[in-house]
């Protein structure tokens, strides 16, 4: 929730208390340094007791509540019929209206199921925005192209637009003329959008794109991993739903797509996923692939205790004290970090503080990798963990030719109910101190790249051995024992 203190100032406060902890360490600055050396300045290839604040990704590492520990234990274990399933299938018709249900063992894998069944021969799959995995597995049926229609405003990093997560109507009619609607697998929309910064889309954007796949007859699948989030930021930012709860949001979004799916990581702090639907035929289509590639239809690859748990999960993140608590926490670390003057994408989004890292080192070539070096120089700096989400994030084109990335960005990830004000606040600090030396941050090369999905396995040098020289500086400021 947030609250406005006597001085004026809005803070986030957490709508919830710490009954379990987990101990943190700080480790000093030039073991840092060492630590980000041996990853190959790969945030990714870190070990958790080298970090102090791991802020890489809200992806599994949510707090669960007291419920879903609860749900754990009063799971029904069984191969086949389980009664948890049961449970599980019930709060998906309550919280998101849908009829049929299948458990996957995370998101990616219903991209892999929806790319299998959907995608055409020689065709395209149309969304808002890309995701890493999903345009994986789209461009690995070998047979589509992922084709992303965003708006022109959500590559402006500074920006006051309130959804640059919306789909370009105007690019999608034109896209249906270009390819054909046969050819067209379905359009998706990512709510909120990932790699733009966590952008919301708003309803009147989602009910046009409704409105082209009914005239054309294609099918809207809808990637909900942060569909809590991108509701509450409706009920804050769009005209008419001021009024509504985020449980109807959330309902109403649902309701205009054919499928949806979701990464159980992410919105309902568990683990797993799934894909859903009311559309009977739809879900045929798709039944038998399950036992193939997830496990039996009443687990699909998930333990059922994480089954019961994300039943409860469903019902939790549609509570505005839940879907709030990372919107605000990003708001607050959004809003201090751009009235300094850094360059954060605004406005603040779901999922992470994102820093705009071509606009933070201006003096970076593309060729050297701009937001991977910010995001090490982060680590080396604070000991807290984000990742990279820029052209280390993008694979090459097939003849070994370099993709650029339309963002450079650190993300700064908050995961649900877990880290504090305080922990924020530090952060800020420490971002502040590296802008103030940005200079000495150089660029990167890659010593060893993967061929697929390079940004979690990949190696890479400092040009210009500058984490040295920024562990000097800091030690010179801070001491040897931050
Ligand atoms: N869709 C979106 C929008 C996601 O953010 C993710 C994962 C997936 C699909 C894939 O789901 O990880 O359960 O297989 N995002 C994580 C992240 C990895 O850190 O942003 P998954």
């Amino acid at each position: 929730m947030e609250i406005r203190l006597r001085d004026g100032r809005l803070i986030p406060v957490e709508m919830y208390k710490t009954r379990m902890v987990q101990k943190l360490e700080l480790v000093p600055c030039e073991k840092r340094l060492k630590a980000i050396e041996e990853a190959g300045y790969n945030t990714f290839l870190l070990k958790t007791k080298d970090i102090f604040l791991d802020m890489l990704t809200d992806s599994g590492v949510n707090a669960m509540s007291d419920n879903q520990f609860a749900a754990f234990i009063a799971t029904d274990d069984a191969y086949a019929g389980s009664r948890t399933f049961y449970e599980f299938a019930d709060a998906v018709k309550k919280i998101l209206g849908y009829q049929y249900v299948m458990n996957v063992h995370q998101g990616r894998a219903a991209e892999h199921l929806l790319s299998k069944v959907f995608a055409k021969p020689g065709g395209v799959i149309i969304t808002n925005y890309h995701f890493t995995t999903t345009k994986a597995h789209i461009e690995l049926t070998g047979n589509s192209i992922c084709l992303e229609l965003y708006m022109d405003e959500a590559l402006k990093t500074k920006s006051s637009h309130p959804f640059k997560g919306n789909m370009d109507i105007q690019k999608l009619r034109d896209a249906i003329k270009k390819y054909g609607a046969e050819k067209i697998g379905y359009v998706r929309m990512e709510a909120t959008t990932n790699l733009l910064g966590g952008q919301p889309f708003s309803m009147e954007n989602l009910k046009e794109v409704r409105k082209v796949c009914n005239d054309n007859g294609l099918l809207l699948v809808i990637d909900g991993s942060l569909i809590s989030e991108n509701a509450y930021l409706i009920q804050k930012r769009e005209r008419g739903y001021e009024n509504k709860t985020v449980a109807e949001i959330v309902k109403e979004i649902c309701s205009y797509a054919d499928l949806f799916y979701l990464s159980g990581r992410k919105n309902t702090s568990v683990r797993g996923g799934f894909i859903a639907t009311s559309n009977k035929k739809l879900f045929e289509q798709l039944e038998p692939w399950l036992p193939v590639y997830e496990g039996f239809f009443t687990y699909g690859g998930m333990s059922m205790r994480e089954i019961g748990a994300m039943a409860v999960g469903l019902m939790e993140m549609v509570d505005p004290g839940v879907a709030g608590s990372p919107v605000e926490q990003i708001r607050y670390f959004v809003e201090n970090l751009d009235e300094m003057g850094i360059p954060v994408v605004t406005p603040p989004g779901g999922l992470a503080c994102h820093l705009d890292a071509r606009e933070f080192l201006p003096h970076i070539p593309k060729e050297n990798y701009i937001a991977g070096a910010l995001t090490a120089a982060l680590y080396i700096a604070s000991g807290v963990r984000a990742m990279e989400r820029g052209t280390i994030s993008m694979d090459r084109a097939p003849d070994g030719t370099e993709l650029y990335a339309d963002l450079e960005l650190t993300r700064i990830a908050l995961p649900r109910r877990v880290y504090s004000v305080s922990h924020i606040e530090y952060t800020i600090d420490r971002i502040k101190w590296l802008y103030e030396h940005r200079e000495l941050i150089k660029g990167l090369r890659f010593i060893s790249e993967p061929p697929v999905l390079r940004f979690f396995l990949g190696k890479l040098e400092p040009i210009e051995n500058w984490g040295r020289k920024l562990t000097e500086a800091f030690k010179k400021d801070f001491g040897e024992e931050m």
